[in-house]
């Protein structure tokens, strides 16, 4: 069995079943696209916002810190220091249960690299695409 294995995961990926199945095999789990690379305006997203207000910190925090919550390693890409500097200081939080389950309602609301493996995530897929 492979040591590591990359996936997207981010707010709008969670991946939770599968990051459950790699991590009983004792797989680390390592996200690519965390921030899901900017895009679906993840950045002013009004729920991770509103997390992040609570504990002065910033949406890029709220993420990277719910993944660390999740044992998942958080393969981040910036271009700039400060903003290196700011995802990694997310060890003097901790998100509430109340924030992880308002975070779980974000799934599946987008992918990075559409996600049309399963028959449930179409119709999610094709809902949200309708606005429905
Ligand atoms: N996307 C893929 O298909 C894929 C696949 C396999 C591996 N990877 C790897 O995964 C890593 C993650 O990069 P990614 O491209 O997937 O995207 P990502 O990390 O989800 O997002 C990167 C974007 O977020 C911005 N950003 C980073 N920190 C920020 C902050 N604190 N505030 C505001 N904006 C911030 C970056 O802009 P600035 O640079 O301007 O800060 C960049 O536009 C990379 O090392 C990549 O090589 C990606």
């Amino acid at each position: 069995m492979p040591q590591a294995n990359q996936i997207e995961i981010n707010p709008f990926q969670q991946k939770t079943e599968a990051v459950a199945a790699l991590q009983a095999e004792g797989i680390t789990v390592e996200a690519w696209a965390p921030f899901a690379e900017g895009k679906n305006d993840i950045f002013h997203n009004p729920v991770l916002s509103k997390i992040g207000a609570k504990y002065g910190k910033s949406v890029a925090q709220v993420i990277t810190r719910w993944l660390v919550e999740r044992d998942i390693v958080v393969l981040a890409k910036s271009t700039k220091p400060d903003r290196m500097a700011e995802n990694l200081n997310v060890f003097d939080f901790a998100l509430s249960n109340e924030d992880k389950a308002e975070i779980a309602k974000l799934d599946s609301m987008f992918a990075a690299i559409v996600n049309h493996d399963t028959v449930d995530n179409l119709k999610r897929i094709s809902a949200w695409k309708m606005g429905v």
